[in-house]
């Protein structure tokens, strides 16, 4: 059996390693794949790496169809940042993208694919309770990013009734973790700023903070890709749509904290704006039908983190 893995970025390289570990043939399918960064997470000599772009339907469809892959994670995409610096190209990766992702599988016969979405797709007001739910929480996502992700939840789901493909769907928080490649999240791009704001010594203050950082929930990367694993394993489900995050609110001020508490007068300072209101995803059902459960809070994250900087020396503290 062959696992493909389009996008090996923070989260794709992480699924991959699982793949690897369990002696399953491994291909990332990349865009632009940073073999640096990934060496650093994974042993390259381990996984196939294939350049390819998802809006190249040939090739996507002719990698799936020599390498018999059967399984995929499709986790290629432009997030916000990049997808708001080109609407067009953007909105395509995500719709179009997944769209070929389902087609070429379609044509070669692969059986099962986890779609990596977003807390995004749920509406801003909430519905009722006090956690998004995926039963019940309606989706209506503010930005266009959410509503390509929400799109492709749509078009995978219309691939699994007419066609028969297994079409699973995990919907992560925001996400962390260590990953010396780009980062294409506002979200993730704060924390690396105060992390290496704090290991370098020098003031860090941030005087605009992106509201969305003020009060969020927050996944670690290791355990996102944990439940991929476990979904993409499981034979028998119940549902096909997964919250995955850590079911708890965190403010910008506990990350500075938690880091302060590992690297002690560390200053770390923000500008004042307003949080935007938000709620956590309750994260139940995963830990029910998958088992799973997040082995990291906020403070379990950094530290993971600030000690992956660390065994790099990238800094000296
Ligand atoms: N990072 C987060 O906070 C977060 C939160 C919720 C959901 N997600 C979802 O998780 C997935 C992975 O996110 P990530 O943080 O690993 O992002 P990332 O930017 O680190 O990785 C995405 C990868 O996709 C590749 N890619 C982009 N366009 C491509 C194309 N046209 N063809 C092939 N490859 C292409 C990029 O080169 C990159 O390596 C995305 O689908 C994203 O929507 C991420």
């Amino acid at each position: 059996m062959t696992v493909l893995i389009t996008g090996s970025g923070l989260i794709g390289t992480q699924i991959a390693k699982h793949f690897v570990e369990d002696g399953e043939r491994t291909i990332v399918y990349d865009i632009a794949p940073q073999l640096q960064p990934m060496s650093e997470l994974i042993d390259l000599s381990k996984i196939k790496v294939v350049r390819g772009d998802v809006l190249d339907f040939p090739n996507l469809a002719s990698t799936l169809k020599e390498n018999s892959v059967d399984r995929l994670v499709h986790t290629a995409a432009l997030l916000p940042g990049g997808l708001m610096k080109n609407l067009y190209n953007g909105t395509r990766v995500n719709t179009d993208g997944t769209l070929n992702v389902l087609e070429a599988m379609r044509l070669a016969g692969a059986k099962r694919l986890v779609y990596t979405s977003t807390v995004g797709v749920y509406a801003k007001e909430g519905g009722p309770g006090e956690y998004f739910d995926e039963e019940i929480s309606p989706t209506k996502p503010v930005s266009l990013y959410g509503a390509t992700k929400l799109m492709s939840e749509y078009i995978g789901t219309n691939y699994a009734k007419t066609y028969g493909i297994d079409f699973r769907v995990v919907r992560f928080a925001n996400i962390i973790g260590p990953w010396s490649g780009d980062i294409q999240t506002g979200t993730g791009g704060f924390v690396k700023q105060l992390l290496e704001g704090a290991l370098s010594g020098k003031e860090t203050h941030i005087p605009n903070p992106y509201p969305m950082v003020l009060e969020a929930e927050w996944v670690y990367s290791k355990d996102a890709a944990h439940a991929v694993h476990l979904l993409m394993n499981k034979e028998q489900l119940l549902s096909n749509v997964f919250n995955v995050g850590t079911g708890k609110i965190t403010s910008a001020q506990e990350i500075i904290s938690s880091i302060q508490k590992i690297v002690p007068g560390a200053r770390l300072t923000l500008g004042s704006a307003k949080p935007m209101a938000v709620k956590p995803m309750s994260i139940d059902r995963a830990m029910k039908e998958l088992s799973w459960s997040p082995k990291y809070d906020i403070g379990a994250m950094v530290k993971d983190m600030i000690e992956w900087y660390r065994s790099k020396s990238h800094h000296t503290v």
